[in-house]
């Protein structure tokens, strides 16, 4: 495999809105980034994927961009942007930004044109259909947000559509002028030296509306294909495509290098086996280990030769990992801590999400007013209207709710947490008085600390890069354990994922052998003994001596 420098590389997820506001307006901002970047570099992180910053309406906080090449107000101005691309590259960092290219908000002026009438020449960059029957929508496609996928445009009397709010209408791929500016926006970024690209729902753009097909579709692979060509392709950048409905034999079709299409994707699999098949992450399923680790493992071993894989538990869009899969009360230290190792040993590249280094938990707001996420907000009025209960509506906006990754970060203990010195945008987590990043710098126990090991650790290790990933105790129904080897390099990761003491026989190849211990969570820096005794999300990392072989 043609080694990369994002292969042993962790990458640092920034939401700007909620990051570090400097100038007092309650929003975050470029220039609080840019305040925070030795903070970054301590912790080792040598890539920062940035949420949108462009121009935008917000109907969904950036990822609705009316100007790919120009930076919202709120969030500061190009050369803003251009000074954070300098001081991150002093530092080591290379700053990826976030393609948004399935849909723009309605006020590009490119949508603006379209609406104006049939004959306008950018009618075509984005999709319209005559009505259907009696004027309804032409067809029952829903939006992600709630609604219908189509909404009527009285000015032409056409349907135009959007697979996210009605303010993010659809690019038209179909169109190769739609290609061709958006391959000029992106040449345009990475002249401005960018490391690369974050492509927001990506599996949607090869999509045919008229069968129905919005992921995966036809022209997907050959659209990404040129895109590399014709832009990063010779270039030494990261991309990385979200896609929701990537399965393994999917992701090597990004992936693979021979394919000169991505980096590597994120897929979602982890994530949805906790979604109800038929209310989705509105209606939360138990978190099931085992199901768990045969969908990691599933991953890893598909991957393992060609591709490569995505770590992450959280980002901008899903619940904070300690309170999904962790404890985020008596054992919270503890639980972020094993979650961090368990994901940061396995291979692929590390995604840590803003806050998560602090072991930042869930939000629980009183009342829905206070949630800002038209996510949230679409489907509450939608399923409130369907006669779900108020109450059965917010368990599952306070289990999965986008709001819960998007409170502000928790900077030090003093008035909202030292995000800003205006009113916040959403509120600040109350309990940011524990949890915060001053009190982290200065306890060595912290869980910053364990990140900050954890991402040295993978660099002066290859076989956490590079080594096979073996499953140890496939059905234990609290340990999530697997061995990585690398010719004479071995090691060993083992996981409690749960509250309880849990104790064990190791196989017998591991029982006594000798290793040194690269990480854990306890005072006792643990052993292989032939019988082992788990703490509470005790978890740990040891290098077996090759003579131990
Ligand atoms: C995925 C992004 O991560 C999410 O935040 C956004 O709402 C949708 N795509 C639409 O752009």
């Amino acid at each position: 495999m043609e080694t990369k420098w994002w292969h042993d590389a962790v990458v640092y997820q920034i939401y700007p809105r909620s990051f570090c506001d400097a100038n007092g307006d309650g929003i975050g901002d470029l220039a609080g980034i840019i305040g925070k970047l030795d903070y970054l570099k301590t912790l080792g992180v040598e890539v920062i994927w940035l949420s949108p910053v462009f121009k935008s309406p917000m109907d969904d906080n950036g990822y609705d961009i009316s100007d790919y090449c120009d930076i919202a107000p709120e969030f500061g101005t190009l050369a803003e942007m251009d000074t954070l691309i300098a001081e991150a590259q002093e530092r080591g960092i290379r700053i990826v930004i976030d393609l948004v290219v399935n849909h723009t908000s309605d006020e590009h002026p490119w949508f603006v044109e379209a609406r104006k009438s049939k004959d306008n020449p950018y009618r075509d960059y984005y999709i319209w259909r005559a009505p259907g029957e009696g004027g309804a929508p032409p067809d029952v496609q829903r939006a992600a947000f709630g609604g219908s996928a189509w909404e009527f445009d009285a000015a032409t009397g056409e349907y135009y559509y959007h697979l996210f709010s009605k303010r993010q209408p659809d690019l038209n791929w179909a169109n190769p002028k739609v290609q061709a500016e958006v391959h000029r926006m992106m040449n345009w970024w990475l002249d401005r030296d960018i490391g690369g690209f974050r492509m927001d729902v990506i599996d949607l753009i090869g999509k045919d509306v008229d069968r129905g097909i919005t992921t995966n579709g036809p022209r997907l692979h050959e659209l990404l294909r040129e895109m590399n060509a014709a832009t990063f392709g010779h270039r030494d950048v990261l991309t990385v495509g979200e896609t929701w409905s990537a399965t393994p034999a999917i992701a090597k079709l990004y992936s693979d290098p021979a394919r000169r299409e991505l980096s590597m994707v994120f897929q979602f699999e982890h994530v949805t086996i906790t979604h109800d098949p038929e209310h989705g992450k509105w209606k939360p399923r138990a978190f099931d280990l085992v199901e768990f680790k045969r969908v990691m493992t599933k991953w890893q071993t598909e991957l393992a030769d060609s591709g490569w894989n995505s770590l992450f538990w959280c980002n901008h869009d899903l619940p904070r990992a300690v309170s999904k899969y962790g404890d985020d009360g008596r054992y919270r230290v503890e639980s972020a801590k094993m979650l961090a190792t368990a994901l940061h040993c396995l291979k692929g590249t590390p995604y840590v999400y803003q806050g998560e280094e602090l072991g930042m938990t869930n939000v629980r707001f009183d009342s829905i007013e206070a949630y800002r996420d038209i996510e949230s907000l679409g489907h509450y009025r939608e399923r409130i209207a369907a006669g779900v209960a108020h109450e059965a509506m917010m368990e599952g906006i306070y289990a999965n709710g986008r709001d819960n990754a998007r409170t502000p970060m928790h900077w030090d203990a003093s008035p909202n947490a030292g995000f800003t010195r205006g009113e916040p945008w959403i509120p600040v987590n109350p309990n940011y008085v524990g949890i915060n990043a001053e009190a982290a710098l200065a306890d060595p126990d912290s869980v910053f600390h364990h990140y900050r090991r954890l991402i040295s650790i993978r660099k002066a290790h290859p076989v956490i890069v590079y080594g096979d990933y073996l499953p140890l105790f496939d059905d234990h129904p609290q340990l999530f354990a697997y061995e990585r080897r690398l010719g004479d390099e071995r090691i060993v990761v083992i996981n409690n994922f749960s509250g309880e003491t849990v104790e064990l026989d190791l196989p017998p190849e591991l029982q006594g052998v000798a290793g040194d211990c690269l990480i854990h969570n306890y005072d006792v820096p643990p052993r292989l003994d032939a019988r082992l005794a788990l703490k509470p999300y005790e978890s740990f990392a040891i290098a077996v001596r090759a003579s131990a072989n």
